[in-house]
């Protein structure tokens, strides 16, 4: 199957190379990549942990390549889900499966009715990380399993096992999810926490697990739970606290992505984290002043940057 990667940031390219590495090897069709916008480059960099830079061939996808494709993975922020998607879905095959690598809650409302009946949106929670140094220069920098499964459409168990499998030889450790309503809370509840008081008192994530921290943590992490109730989906507050315990304590020296995305004054994914759960919080009348004054204080902190 013929696989178009949408985006040129250090996610979009990390699936581009590995699948195209793997491709290759196997022996499958090809992989190219859609940029956000047209590009003169022939070639990227791909730097593997702890290794020296590569360079590798850049396949640009045309129009021909994205109606062609069976399968196209949308890798970018998740403010810039539905533009990319507006600008690319007259071209999309009727039967293409979509994956978005951004967990689908905020995005998925936006975008929904831009779908075919036969298309099917799928969601790939990565925890891979992959930091970009340049411009289609990216470095490799966690190993990560990958949780897989449907937000909305058909896929049938023959076509999920192939994709499964697919997906597998590029990224290895891919899982399906029948369910994967708690993977993206779980990812949600994750961000809520880490990204915003990583970024706002500029620490690495590790630091989020000191003593000073956990009345905020535990405080976050219960307005999810309630607002996520409202959604039908159950999550355990002792299991959360545990999960970001662990998460924070694996990439104790990371800078989380809205630390990085302050510190470089870009804009943050704010509105798809503690923003969502504000705004799911209003729906349905339960009170999140945590979350909300989270937003709050990145988007002020946005709003100086002029962007
Ligand atoms: O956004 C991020 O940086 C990551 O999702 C996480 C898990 C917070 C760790 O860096």
């Amino acid at each position: 199957m013929h696989t178009v990667i949408v985006g040129q940031g250090a996610i979009g390219l990390l699936c581009y190379h590995r699948l195209s590495v793997a491709n290759s090897t196997n022996g499958h069709d090809s992989v190219s990549l859609w940029p956000s916008k047209s590009t003169k480059y022939s070639s990227y960099s791909f730097q593997e942990l702890n290794a020296k830079a590569e360079k590798f061939p850049l396949n640009i996808a045309g129009k021909g390549e994205l109606s062609n494709a069976r399968l196209i993975i949308i890798c970018v922020k998740s403010y810039q889900v539905k533009s990319a998607l507006q600008s690319i879905h007259h071209l999309i095959a009727d039967k293409a499966v979509i994956i978005l690598t951004h967990n689908g809650l905020g995005t998925f409302e936006e975008v929904n009715y831009l779908l075919k009946p036969k298309q099917c949106l799928l969601t790939l929670l990565l925890t891979q990380g992959a930091r970009k140094i340049a411009d289609y220069h990216i470095e490799h920098t966690g190993m990560g399993n990958s949780d897989l499964g449907r937000i909305i459409g058909q896929l049938p168990p023959t076509k999920q096992h192939q994709l499964v499998d697919y997906l597998q030889e590029g990224l290895s450790q891919v899982y399906w999810h029948e369910n994967i309503q708690q993977a993206q809370w779980r990812k949600l509840t994750i961000n809520c926490v880490i990204n915003p008081l990583t970024a706002l008192k500029d620490i690495p994530n590790g630091d989020i697990n000191q003593h000073v921290y956990q009345e905020k943590v535990r405080l976050l992490i219960s307005e999810v739970v309630q607002v996520a109730a409202k959604e039908e989906v159950t999550l355990s507050k002792n299991s959360l606290l545990k999960l970001i315990n662990t998460v924070a304590r694996n990439t104790e020296n990371n800078t989380s992505s809205m630390r990085a995305d302050i510190m470089a004054k870009r804009r943050t994914e704010i509105d798809y984290i503690n923003g969502y759960v504000h705004r799911l919080g209003e729906k349905h009348q339960v009170a999140t002043p945590n979350n909300t004054q989270l937003w709050l204080d990145i988007k002020a902190l946005e709003d100086g940057f002029n962007i």
